[in-house]
């Protein structure tokens, strides 16, 4: 994709050239899952599939936004966009402009372009591109300036108010702060990061699609988030000074495992021993044992599957089938689970016969096989064309 065409495709579609282009990543978490919300730590990359975003401003306060994906254009009053009126992916588009017109009455509306090839629903977070691209994009056009924690909370506050998804902070920031080559290392608590290069020699980041994504995803989120909440409660009536399951350590779960509600208990195990696993496994990738961070991603299959059972049948059946593969260092299910993407460390000469395994023994729900592509950490986000005044 690149910039010229997506002018062609705005002066075609709206008559009008446009004024800004900017662009954002997808991810792929490499460990810390259910994390984020704990104030604990993640470690993601950024994806080469990218959404982009054209603007131009009107004079009125329309909205007309055109998603080439889905071939599809809406129109609605920037004040009073309605959720149940339209599909999906206009609220994350009218989730960044209602909160960026409440924080600066700058913005008007606008004519807004998508483009993309990070694939919606497929656990990549196409919805945090989106977010970010047109949180970037349309900032940049009513010349409204944003720090970097701004942008990514405003983005994030357009999936908890308008998409209905009481994320963390992974997406929204891997997209926007990765650097090309590394993972990003960052503490969800003091929002301090890191960019970890990602020396992988003969190896390669592989990620592939279940083809599956479960309508469970949202509404189990949300409780685990609660059951987290429960087992913080637990441990605040021994230890004032816990604020979140960051606070406990995998001693004190193991001490209380018995006396504690059974579900918060697994809950705070997996949270704890991920953070624990999160930060050996971002030590394993500075000093290159990717031997030992393929272990790692073992460990936190198992633990996203035992104890915070977000992980799926389709998920488990293709980590299988991935790590008896000669050459694979270590494979795990990636982002929110319930179906979505495998991510998978491995020989590069190893991803034929991955492939093929796969190929041969995944059950693949009907009309959907998986798909398997390579992934190298790329940047974060960033606005390509401004000729905004
Ligand atoms: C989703 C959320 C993230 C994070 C992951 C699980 O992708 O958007 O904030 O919680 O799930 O690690």
């Amino acid at each position: 994709m690149n910039v010229s065409e997506l002018r062609d495709r705005f002066s075609a579609r709206f008559q009008r050239t446009c004024a800004v282009v900017a662009r954002a990543p997808g991810r792929v978490n490499l460990i810390g899952e259910h994390t984020d919300y704990n104030d604990g730590f993640v470690l993601p990359i950024a994806t080469e599939q990218e959404t982009w975003v054209a603007v131009a401003p009107r004079k009125d306060h329309a909205v007309r936004a055109y998603s080439t994906e889905f071939d599809d254009q809406r129109t609605w009053p920037i004040d009073g966009w309605l959720a149940d009126d339209f599909p999906h992916w206009t609220a994350y588009v009218a989730g960044v402009a209602a909160l960026l017109r409440q924080r600066d009455a700058r913005l008007n509306g606008f004519d807004l372009l998508i483009r993309s090839d990070v694939p919606p629903g497929g656990g990549l977070s196409s919805s945090a591109a989106l977010e970010n691209a047109a949180a970037l994009a349309l900032s940049e056009m009513a010349g409204i300036s944003l720090q970097p924690n701004e942008l990514i909370d405003l983005s994030r506050r357009a999936e908890h108010d308008f998409a209905g998804v009481p994320c963390g902070l992974m997406d929204q920031s891997v997209s926007l702060l990765a650097e090309p080559g590394c993972a990003f290392l960052l503490d969800c608590r003091s929002r301090e990061f890191q960019h970890i290069p990602c020396d992988l020699g003969e190896h390669v980041f592989v990620v592939i699609d279940s083809g599956v994504r479960h309508k469970l995803a949202t509404s189990e989120y949300a409780r685990r988030q609660q059951e987290c909440r429960q087992a913080v409660e637990y441990f605040r009536r021994r230890d004032t000074q816990v604020r979140a399951l960051r606070d406990v350590s995998l001693d004190a779960v193991r001490a209380h495992i018995e006396q504690m509600d059974p579900l918060p208990a697994r809950r705070a195990r997996h949270v704890v021993s991920e953070n624990e696993r999160t930060l050996a496994a971002a030590a394993a990738l500075r000093a290159a044992d990717l031997t030992q961070f393929g272990r790692l991603m073992i460990e936190s299959h198992r633990s996203l599957r035992d104890d915070y059972q977000v992980s799926s049948q389709e998920l488990d059946q293709l980590v299988e089938i991935i790590t008896a593969v000669d050459g694979v260092l270590g494979a795990r299910m990636t982002g929110g689970g319930f179906g979505g993407c495998v991510v998978a460390l491995t020989r590069e000469a190893s991803v034929g016969r991955i492939e093929q395994a796969v190929r041969a023994d995944y059950d693949s729900p009907p009309g959907k096989a998986a798909r398997l592509h390579r992934t190298h950490p790329s940047r974060g986000a960033s606005v390509e064309v401004s000729e905004a005044t």
